[in-house]
Formats: C-alpha cells, sequence, structure tokens
C-alpha cells in the first residue's frame, strides 16, 4: 500500500517536530505566566522566548506581537480593536475579515487576483472619514500575493490604517513588517508547522487597539486570558523553523510546475486561477471543466490523496468560492475548481501519483464534459 498523500497545506500544515517537542516540554511543567514564582517565570520565559522568534519570522520587534487563539481573533481583533468608523476590505479576504466586518466597503480585483488599486483609490477619495484598509498578504485559495507595499502607501497617504492578514503568507515567503508599514498583520500558527489555537497579532508602535475581551491584563492589556503557553512555546518552535525553511519553500515552486505542466497537457481546457502574477510557491488552484470540486475530492481522497476545494477549509462544506467568483469565474468554474498546497515534506513522487490520479479522474468524467 502506498501511503496516504497530503496536499492541502493551505488548510493546515502538519506539525513540526521543533512544535512538538517545545509544546511537551511546556506541558510538562507547571506554571502560568503571569505568576511572579519561578515556576510563573518559567513559563514567563516560553513566552517571551516564542515572542522573539514570532516578531524574527515577521521582521517586527517582539513588542509588537499580541498572541491569540488564532488568526480568526487576530482578524477580530484587528478589524474591531482598531476603532475605524469605516472598514475596506477586498473581496477575496478570508471569512474571519469578511464576517468580522460585514457592513465593510468592497475593494475588488482584477480577474488575477490582484487587488484593484484604481477602486482602493476610488473608495479612498470618495468618503474622507478615518478608514482601515484590510487586504491579505497572500490569499488561502489562488496563493496570489497582494501588492502590499503599494496598497499601504496609497492607504496612508489617504490617512487610513492598514491591516494585513498574512496567515497564508508567513513562513512561506519572507515577511518585514516593519518594512511593508503595515499597522496590523494577523498570523496564525497551523499554517507554518505550529499547533492549532494559536496565532498573534503584530501591532505597530503606537497604535492604540481597544481589546474584545474583558479580563486580565495579559498581552498588554490586548488580550485577556491566562496565556496558552504550550500553545505558543509551539508556534514560536515553529515560526523558527520556518524562518529557516523559507528557501525550501521556494524551491517548492518547481513541483508546483511540474503539477501544473501536467494538469495543462491532460487538460487543455483547465483554467489555472493567479497563474500569471505573483503567487505562493506551494498553493495552485484549478478546473477540472465540467466535473465538480466535491466529485474530485471524493474520487481523490478514495486514492488516498487529500486537496481542498473553494473556502472548504473552515465549513466542511463546499460552495463556489466568494474568491474565484470575485475573480471572474462563472458558476461552473468555480463549482468545478480544487486547490492543491504542497509544503516541505511533499515530495516529487506524490506530484506524479496525484496527476495520475486526477488524470484517471479526468478521462472518467473530465472528458466527456469538456
Ligand atoms: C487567509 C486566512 N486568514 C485567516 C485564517 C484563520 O486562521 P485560524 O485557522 O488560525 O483561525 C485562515 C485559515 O484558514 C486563512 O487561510
Amino acid at each position: 500500500m502506498s501511503r496516504d498523500i497530503y496536499l492541502d497545506y493551505n488548510a493546515t500544515a502538519p506539525l513540526r517536530p521543533e512544535a512538538l517537542a517545545a509544546i511537551a516540554a511546556a506541558l510538562a511543567e507547571t506554571g502560568n505566566a503571569s505568576s511572579v514564582h519561578r515556576f510563573g517565570r518559567r513559563a514567563r520565559k516560553r513566552v517571551e522566548d516564542a515572542r522573539e522568534a514570532v516578531a524574527a519570522l515577521a521582521g517586527a520587534t517582539p513588542a509588537a506581537v499580541v498572541f491569540t487563539s488564532g488568526g480568526t481573533e487576530a482578524n477580530n481583533l484587528a478589524l474591531r480593536g482598531a476603532g475605524r468608523e469605516r472598514l475596506l476590505v477586498s473581496d477575496i479576504e478570508h471569512d474571519s475579515i469578511l464576517a468580522a466586518a460585514p457592513a465593510a466597503e468592497r475593494i475588488a480585483v482584477g480577474p488575477d487576483g490582484v487587488v484593484r488599486l484604481d477602486a482602493l483609490a476610488a473608495l479612498l477619495q470618495r468618503d474622507r472619514r478615518a478608514a482601515l484598509v484590510a487586504v491579505m498578504l497572500a490569499n488561502n485559495e489562488t496563493g496570489v500575493v497582494q501588492p502590499l507595499g503599494q496598497i499601504v502607501e496609497l492607504a496612508h497617504a489617504h490617512g487610513a490604517l492598514v491591516h494585513a492578514d498574512a496567515v497564508q503568507a508567513a513562513g512561506k515567503i519572507g515577511i518585514d513588517f516593519a518594512a511593508l508599514g503595515a499597522d496590523l498583520m494577523a498570523l496564525s500558527a497551523h499554517k507554518l508547522g505550529g499547533p492549532q489555537g494559536v496565532g498573534a497579532l503584530l501591532v505597530r508602535e503606537g497604535l492604540a487597539v481597544v481589546s474584545q475581551l474583558r479580563g486580565g491584563g495579559q498581552e498588554r492589556g490586548l488580550r485577556a486570558g491566562t496565556e496558552n503557553v504550550a500553545g505558543i512555546a509551539g508556534f514560536g518552535a515553529a515560526a523558527s523553523a520556518a524562518r529557516k525553511g523559507l528557501p525550501a519553500y521556494a524551491r517548492l515552486a518547481a513541483l508546483r510546475r511540474r503539477l501544473e505542466q501536467g494538469i495543462a497537457a491532460l487538460s487543455p481546457g483547465t483554467r489555472f486561477f493567479g497563474r500569471e502574477v505573483p503567487r505562493l510557491a506551494n498553493t495552485s488552484c484549478f478546473t477540472m471543466p465540467g466535473v465538480a470540486s466535491e466529485t474530485q475530492l471524493i474520487a481523490l481522497d478514495l486514492a488516498g490523496i487529500a486537496v481542498s476545494a473553494g473556502s472548504a477549509c473552515s465549513s466542511g462544506k463546499v460552495r463556489p468560492s466568494h474568491v474565484l467568483r470575485a475573480m471572474g469565474a462563472s458558476e461552473a468554474e468555480a463549482s468545478s475548481a480544487i486547490r492543491v498546497s504542497l509544503g516541505w515534506l511533499t515530495r516529487a513522487e506524490e506530484i506524479e501519483r496525484f496527476i495520475e490520479a486526477w488524470g484517471a479522474l479526468y478521462n472518467r468524467l473530465g472528458v466527456e464534459a469538456a
């Protein structure tokens, strides 16, 4: 029996051994990081070491890092805590942004999945109220990387703050929070080899943010509640490993190239989303014309291969992706797209097996539909 193949790193990545060791060591010890005695001080040290590691991965100062329960909480804290009257969010944001700001004005993207700077400029000029602009650094479904430097420049010129959801970008491309000039940035541990249920919001020095939880004064009063010491320690260890692993991540582009060449050779009608613009090296999103995403997921799962469709990673339900629709995909195209996301354990043979399995399904169901 050949081994199961995991090609769903953007949903969650395998726990790195360094993270597992750090979590186990923290769990084996008693200590509340707020206690002044030696037990507490040891827990505090784990938290502060992790803060340094996370800051180093993102090009931030340790003081900028506020630990949260994950990317979702970081996004909510940014949008609600920044206290801006007006929120502008791109059409391709994750649900944790869209649902946190249901009344937000939307910034359109082009067919390539890149936020339209002219659309953002028009929105900023139309209304002079204090705004916060939320645009993700890299999209979870297509991997498309946004021109965040230009977005920050434009937004700041109009007095607006910028929040960047970097949950998918962190650990896959180098990030320099300070150089980018964003005011806020969300990170999540489990996308880069840390545990699920821990993340961080980076807050630029001097920016006032209002805590969304009432309770103790942890995390500089921005996130009440006893710190998840083991989770945070795992996040820190994963962040250090991910930082070292950045060159290896860039090399995944060769495997992705092979994957996309293989698919295009089998199915000339396949659309690859965001292929013409800068993307994360590990992500590919493409259609099997005429074959529903669910059908593909089930058939691939039966072949021992795990991939994902649309925004399914959060709900377990497959619905046509709002990201692909925003890129101008028809309902039929969006409903026949899957996302393949590679990672540090992905091997060339696994890509060959994926192409084979996808090709077998296409020959069975897709050729007729095409
Ligand atoms: C772009 C993006 N933002 C935010 C999140 C939410 O992060 P978490 O799972 O840590 O709540 C995800 C996870 O799917 C994501 O892909």
